[in-house]
């Protein structure tokens, strides 16, 4: 678990507007500064960054969070990679203290186990200096620019392009470019062709042949091919998949696995489709870069690729930290099915209950790309709305081919069932998968269970695997207390022990308070929303905390306001001491209230007993006064 103070400090040092200012054009008005929001489409901007408060906020979409919150929502980073992230851009080293908290911050979301921010997954690769990955990828970028000047002046491949039905707009929108023919051709795009990073960023082959000098001679590796540039979910060019114009051998020429360029966890088009993942709340997986490209073109934004390898669980871990539902696409021929085999065993330990995952098989000789030219978008779209779930086909693959009227049929299908079911994570959804196969298979849910050797029992394995909880239900009393603290957070050093104890004991959700009341109490007088908001929605209960961030940013328009002013000014401090004083009292009160009728619910459960032990009797004394103490003090 990383400190709260190196938190803290990290954002003192940090400055947002730079960090938001990568990737969104930013303009000053006033104190703050505004650009159009990165998380919604917009055509004004209402997405601003203040300085002051190093917090972000969207006024359209309600987007926010620190510099951590934003390269979490925007790179799909995890809490500790962007920390980390944020560190290195300042020189500070992250340090670790061992977690005194049960669940939630820390722990990461769910299916990343504890995986810390330097598994360079989502960054960079283990091992590999910042300054060599910067080096390498301005020379990615540079190439970049390069092969998507010589496109303009190359009508072999525009008219490729073209042919394949490709629009200008959609080509620059996935930065497409040309290698020309030629060996050396990025001599032009280079001061040193002799850099031997060139050849680190897999641009240039050393080839064993030597030159008149008897040096070794040097070539490019793209020759002649259309250029589809790779990028990472920052959006920093990374690698190369470039495609021959002919027939010619081999089709894909892709990059090579280099410090910046892993193909097990990168995902063509990700960078370009993360806001339609967003807003269509789906995430469509192909197989090839033509397959993304045209379904861009044709209406589906949202769609990305493997890079010729099988999906990975990374790939889906990595998806998944995008949306909850995610829809992959096969051709229908038998090496589909393999491709969509692999991805099955990718998403099983993924599969957590409030997820869904779907497999699309089209016509054996159909691609995404050529079936959505010939049939269109709406034929398309049904396509996707008909796929398979993950449950039909984890059932179809392991009963096809077996004769499920024969014992032996039956045993192997059980067989093959159980390194699948072993990868489910223990929870609803295994359990129907189990039902599933015992209503096929007939025997009992039982045996299924222990043949497969999974434990039946859900409700306990289901706390081993820690699945984002669905949205508690918060109202009344407890919800503006929860809103209040979430707010204020300064508040909770004011209450005393028994107060904060009658939060967590004695409300419906008291592991919401307790969360935030923990963190609050990590985060001492400095405690703010700005962090705060980001701790919680890396915890268990994000889905409840996003609901009442919401609230808070929507409806109280002080509060919204406050969150954006400069806190050195006086008057914006009195201001806000005196909402925290106001607020401070109604938590008081509100706590009183709940523990006066928990003290009446006791009581009355008492008074109904008919006999009573002389504890009971002693206790029934006591509640009896305490309760009258907080009645005169609620000035009922
Ligand atoms: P496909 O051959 O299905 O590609 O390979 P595609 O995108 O439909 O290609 P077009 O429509 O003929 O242009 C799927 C993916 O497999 C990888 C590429 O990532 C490709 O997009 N692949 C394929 C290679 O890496 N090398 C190859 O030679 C072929
Ligand atoms: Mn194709």
């Amino acid at each position: 678990m990383i400190p709260h103070s190196f938190l803290q400090d990290l954002l003192n040092r940090v400055d947002i507007v730079d960090v938001v200012g990568r990737f969104v054009q930013l303009k000053k008005g006033g104190a703050n500064f505004m650009g159009l929001c990165p998380f919604h489409n917009e055509k004004s901007p209402s997405f601003t960054v203040s300085p002051t408060k190093q917090f972000y906020h969207c006024f359209g979409c309600g987007a926010h969070g620190t510099a951590i919150g934003f390269l979490m929502e925007h790179a799909g980073l995890t809490f500790p990679e962007a920390v980390n992230e944020l560190a290195q851009s300042v020189g500070l080293t992250v340090p670790q203290e061992p977690s005194p908290m049960r669940g939630g911050f820390g722990g990461g979301r769910p299916g990343q186990g504890g995986q810390s921010g330097q598994s360079g997954e989502g960054g960079y690769a283990p091992g590999v200096s910042k300054a060599v990955t910067n080096a390498l990828s301005d020379i990615m970028q540079t190439a970049c620019d390069y092969y998507r000047k010589q496109l303009r002046s190359a009508p072999n491949a525009i008219q490729y392009l073209k042919k394949r039905g490709l629009t200008g707009e959609v080509a620059a929108r996935f930065g497409l470019g040309y290698s020309p023919d030629g060996w050396q051709n990025l001599e032009t795009a280079f001061t040193d062709y002799r850099d031997d990073s060139l050849v680190e960023a897999g641009l240039v082959i050393v080839s064993e042949k030597q030159d008149a000098q008897g040096q070794a001679r040097r070539y490019d590796r793209f020759r002649d091919r259309v250029m589809f540039p790779i990028r990472n979910v920052k959006g920093q060019v990374i690698g190369f998949g470039g495609r021959v114009l002919d027939g010619g051998e081999p089709k894909y020429l892709n990059s090579p696995e280099t410090p910046l360029f892993n193909k097990g966890s990168e995902l063509y088009g990700l960078f370009e489709a993360r806001l339609a993942i967003r807003e269509q709340h789906y995430v469509l997986v192909v197989e090839g870069y033509m397959d993304v490209v045209a379904l861009a073109q044709l209406g589906f934004q949202n769609a990305v690729a493997t890079l010729g390898t099988a999906c990975t669980p990374i790939h889906v871990q990595k998806l998944m930290r995008q949306t909850d539902t995610v829809i992959f696409s096969f051709d229908g021929d038998s090496a589909g099915r393999r491709a969509a085999r692999r991805a099955l065993d990718a998403c099983l330990p993924h599969a957590a209950d409030n997820r869904t995952i779907r497999f699309l098989f089209l016509p054996t000789e159909h691609d995404p790309d050529s079936y959505v030219r010939e049939f269109g978008t709406e034929a398309f779209k049904e396509q996707v709305d008909r796929a398979m779930p993950l449950s039909q086909f984890m059932l179809n693959e392991v009963l096809a081919g077996k004769e499920l009227d024969q014992p032996e049929g039956r045993a192997r299908a059980l067989f093959d069932a159980k390194p699948l079911l072993q990868a489910l994570p223990a929870n609803a959804l295994r359990a129907q998968i189990m039902h599933m196969f015992a209503d096929r298979l007939d025997v009992p849910f039982e045996e299924v269970a222990a043949l497969c050797e999974v434990d039946a029992r859900i409700a306990q394995a289901a706390r081993q695997a820690p699945a984002r909880k669905d949205r508690h239900l918060v109202t009344g009393i407890e919800r503006k207390a929860l809103r209040n603290l979430v707010m204020y957070p300064r508040i909770v050093a004011q209450l005393d022990e028994e107060a904060e104890q009658a939060l967590i004991t004695l409300t419906r959700h008291g592991e919401l308070f307790e969360e935030v009341t923990t963190h609050a109490r990590a985060l001492g007088d400095a405690a703010e929303f700005q962090l705060l908001s980001d701790l919680l929605r890396n915890g268990a209960n994000a889905p409840t905390f996003e609901e009442i961030f919401r609230e808070i940013l929507d409806y109280d328009e002080n509060v919204r306001d406050l969150l954006m002013k400069n806190p050195e000014d006086g008057a914006v401090q009195e201001e806000r001491r005196e909402q925290e004083r106001l607020v401070s009292e109604e938590m008081t009160a509100a706590i009183l209230k709940m523990r006066f009728d928990a003290c009446s619910e006791r009581l009355d459960v008492l008074s109904r007993q008919s006999r009573h032990t002389p504890e009971e009797l002693a206790e029934y004394v006591k509640l009896n006064q305490t309760r009258a103490d907080m009645k005169r003090q609620l000035g009922l």
